[in-house]
């Protein structure tokens, strides 16, 4: 299975949108990049603002929700609790198979998961079990802000103790307030600056750009020029051809 485990240094730091915005980057290029949300909670399957209608409607993808998404949970919870909440057992051979499924209709997978790496995700396992039983390596998405050179890092470390590789870092800023002030917009781009590097010095990972807020009109038309000026899609390529250069 060839593919990337998009995680996050939290919640809401904008997995879905990173995930869905450049799996449609990397479509337009001609890969055939599918996208998936194993575990969703907090929305039904087919809300619309749920993760997976949004990863579904970002990337450009026709799979029906259902093999995009294995099993929702109403409750907006970490997925082990939304599951014991529900009475529902979903265990890592599910989620093994659901993925497999998934990359025999295409050639990558983008796999969401859910909140950060030590989560607790299915009835037997945590996050980063998935990630080792997948063995898909993994892109963090982090904030650009104050706090997220600590959280990838710990994030990054985390994951290398368990042998997972990692291949970069995207910053989001589409859930970030944006601010219409020169001085505070200055002071912004050398934050996120500063902090790709101090990432990139202490665990040699790149930080390969960040994603803005892309208002909900551009979606369709400009959201891949919006990924190819902001993320280093050629990086993100050669990161990925280094890990499956023996395929
Ligand atoms: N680049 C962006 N452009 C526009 N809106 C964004 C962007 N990134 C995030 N958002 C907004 O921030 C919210 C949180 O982002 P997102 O759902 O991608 O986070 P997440 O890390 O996937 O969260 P979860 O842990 O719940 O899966 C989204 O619902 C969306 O409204
Ligand atoms: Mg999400």
């Amino acid at each position: 299975m060839k593919g990337l485990f998009i995680t996050g240094t939290d919640t809401g730091v904008g997995k879905t949108w990173v995930t869905g915005a450049l799996a449609r980057a990397l479509r337009r290029k001609g890969y055939d990049v599918g996208v998936c949300k194993p575990i969703q909670s907090g929305n039904l399957k087919d809300d619309p603002t749920g993760d997976a209608m949004t990863l579904r409607r970002l990337a450009g993808v026709l799979d029906s929700i259902s093999d995009i998404c294995l099993c929702a949970l109403p409750q907006p919870v970490a997925p082990q609790l939304a599951m014991r909440l529900s009475e529902v057992d979903i265990y890592m051979e599910d989620v093994v198979s659901f993925c497999r499924r998934a990359s025999n209709r295409h050639e990558w997978v983008f796999v969401e998961g859910a909140g950060g790496v030590a989560v607790p995700y299915l009835s037997d396992a945590w996050v980063s079990d998935v990630i080792r039983v997948l063995d898909l390596p993994v892109l963090i998405v982090a904030r650009p802000g104050l706090g997220t050179v600590n959280h990838s890092i710990l994030t990054i470390e985390y994951l290398r103790n368990q042998d997972i590789r990692v291949v970069g870092v995207v910053f989001n800023r589409g859930s970030d307030p944006c601010t219409e002030n020169d001085t505070d917009s200055r002071l912004a781009a050398l934050l996120e600056e500063t902090n790709a590097s101090y990432i990139r010095e202490s665990t040699g990972v790149p930080v390969f750009g960040s994603l803005p807020h892309i208002p909900s009109y551009a979606y369709e038309p400009n959201i891949v020029s919006i990924v190819e000026e902001n993320v280093d899609i050629p990086g993100l390529l050669e990161s990925l051809g280094s890990v499956y250069s023996g395929y």
